[in-house]
């Protein structure tokens, strides 16, 4: 019998690292973005050289990961600060580097930001920050200037701007102008790294803000192929033996030995549950639909919170159709029903709204879904009938306007689209609507539809 605290310990390392408050053990396809962020900071740091560079992907691709993992790896190398205390601790009172988070979704204008700048550098010791009541672009040189006066040497100051793009919506972008100055003008060393999911971020830059941006910006991607995926989900679930350090448990006798047994047991049974056909089917189906290692997360936050002394291992069962239960929400659930057609408009808008074309009309909708079926149909092997037919069980073809308004007006009256004005003027196929799901609630309709034909299903997937 395993130990219940050995359990709980695993359970709990894993759940960790699925709600992304520890780290994953390896940045998988990342080495080189990793590497460039790094360094830049490195030599904010060694150097004092100013920086400022953009990581930009899709949401869940490693972006918050890779700047998490580059500030440990420095607060291994560096004088790192002192975080949660306003003493200094170290004997001469050296800091090599500071660090200011921000997030544009936190700090919606630049009296916040300024306000949440002042309580950090105040945290670390850098206390009675002048006072917040002046304007933005007033404050932060006379913040840079208080640093100067002390008697240590300049600090070297990060920044790291989560949500990059939504800063750019503050008045003037007084900010973001400011910070790109110093960093521009290298009077102070520091170094600004946003990142965003708006791969066009730098187009919401004014002039002036952009001019001064070093213009580095780096990309990242979902996983490009079934293997990486699988790797980055498998790595969450292993065990390893630093996951269960807990001073008390392994105080037990024995309990060092059955620790290992442990560890190997359960990485031995992760590995097997990568090789289960029905396990792999359900990843497959995760990885072709949204490629987002948060799809698969979510799948097993409760196969983990199951784990217990009478449960010690995950099995393959439950990550089959339980899986999928498990993300039963109401919309989804109710859209299980809903016809080829009907969905089929549903993945149109989702491409919209993916383009940031966030109202729409039918029309539009239209296009996109005889754009679709139009390269479908060139790709297929007879006009009508796509997907092989027989081995589908469903036809494919491409509805006349008139009916698929119907199926659009459905949606409408499901409440799945919404108008965006109160009274409807002019034709309705004009109207414009806003969607009431998000793009993982419409690949979940996707992955949940009874007999979607698997170009449909690739169609979805698509961005
Ligand atoms: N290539 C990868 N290697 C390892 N883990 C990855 C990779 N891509 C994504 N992940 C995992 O996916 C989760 C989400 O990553 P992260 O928070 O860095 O995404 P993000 O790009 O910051 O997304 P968002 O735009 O929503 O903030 C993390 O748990 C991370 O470990
Ligand atoms: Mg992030």
């Amino acid at each position: 019998m395993i130990s219940a605290d050995l359990v709980s310990l695993a359970s709990k390392a894993i759940l960790a690292r699925l709600s992304e408050r520890s780290l994953p053990v390896a940045l998988v396809g990342l080495e080189e973005q990793y590497k460039k962020v790094l360094d830049l900071m490195r030599r904010t740091i060694e150097m004092g050289e100013s920086n400022s560079c953009l990581l930009l992907g899709p949401r869940g691709t490693g972006k918050t990961m890779i700047v998490r993992q580059a500030l440990l790896e420095l607060e291994k190398q560096f004088q790192a600060p002192i975080i949660n205390s306003g003493t200094e601790t170290d004997t001469d009172g050296r800091k090599d580097f500071m660090v200011i988070h921000l997030n544009g979704m936190v700090q919606t204008d630049d009296r916040m930001a300024l306000k949440e700048i002042m309580r950090q550098l105040s945290r670390e010791g850098e206390s009675e920050m002048g006072n917040t009541n002046t304007t933005f672009s007033d404050s932060l040189p006379s913040l840079l200037s208080f640093l100067k006066e002390g008697t240590r040497a300049q600090y070297p100051i990060i920044f790291i701007l989560d949500e990059f793009d939504l800063f750019a919506q503050h008045t003037k972008q007084s900010l973001l102008y400011n910070l790109f100055d110093v960093a521009q003008s290298a009077e102070w060393p520091i170094a600004v790294i946003g990142l965003t999911c708006r791969l066009d971020a730098l187009e919401l830059l004014e002039k002036r803000v952009k001019s001064r941006f070093s213009h580095r910006h780096y990309y990242t991607y979902p996983p490009g192929t079934y293997h990486d995926y699988a790797e980055i989900c498998q790595n969450a679930l292993l065990l390893s033996s630093s996951d269960l350090e807990a001073e008390d448990v392994m105080a037990v006798d024995g309990m060092e030995e059955q620790k290992r047994t442990y560890v190997m047991e359960f990485n031995r049974r992760v590995k097997a549950l990568f090789e289960d056909g029905g396990f792999s089917k359900v990843l497959q189906r995760i990885f072709d639909l949204m490629k987002d290692v948060r799809g698969f997360y979510r799948l097993c936050f409760g196969p983990v919170a199951e784990l217990c002394q009478s449960n010690p291992y995950l099995q393959p069962s439950q990550f089959y159709e339980s899986g999928l239960q498990q993300r039963v929400d109401n919309k989804t659930e109710l859209l299980k029903g809903i016809s080829l057609l009907e969905l089929s408009l549903l993945i149109a808008i989702k491409h919209l709204v993916e383009r940031e074309t966030i109202t729409f009309n039918f029309e539009m909708v239209y296009d996109e879904y005889k754009e679709f079926m139009d390269l479908a149909v060139v790709r297929g092997s007879s006009t009508h009938t796509l997907g092989g037919g027989s081995t589908e069980g469903v036809s494919l073809r491409l509805y006349k306007k008139a009916v698929a308004l119907k199926a659009f007006e459905h949606l409408v009256e499901a409440e799945l689209l919404r108008p965006t004005d109160a009274v409807g003027k002019g034709p309705k196929e004009y109207r414009m609507m806003r969607v009431m799901l998000d793009s993982s609630q419409i690949s979940d309709v996707v992955l949940k539809h009874r007999d979607c034909p698997t170009v449909v299903a690739r169609w979805a997937s698509q961005r």
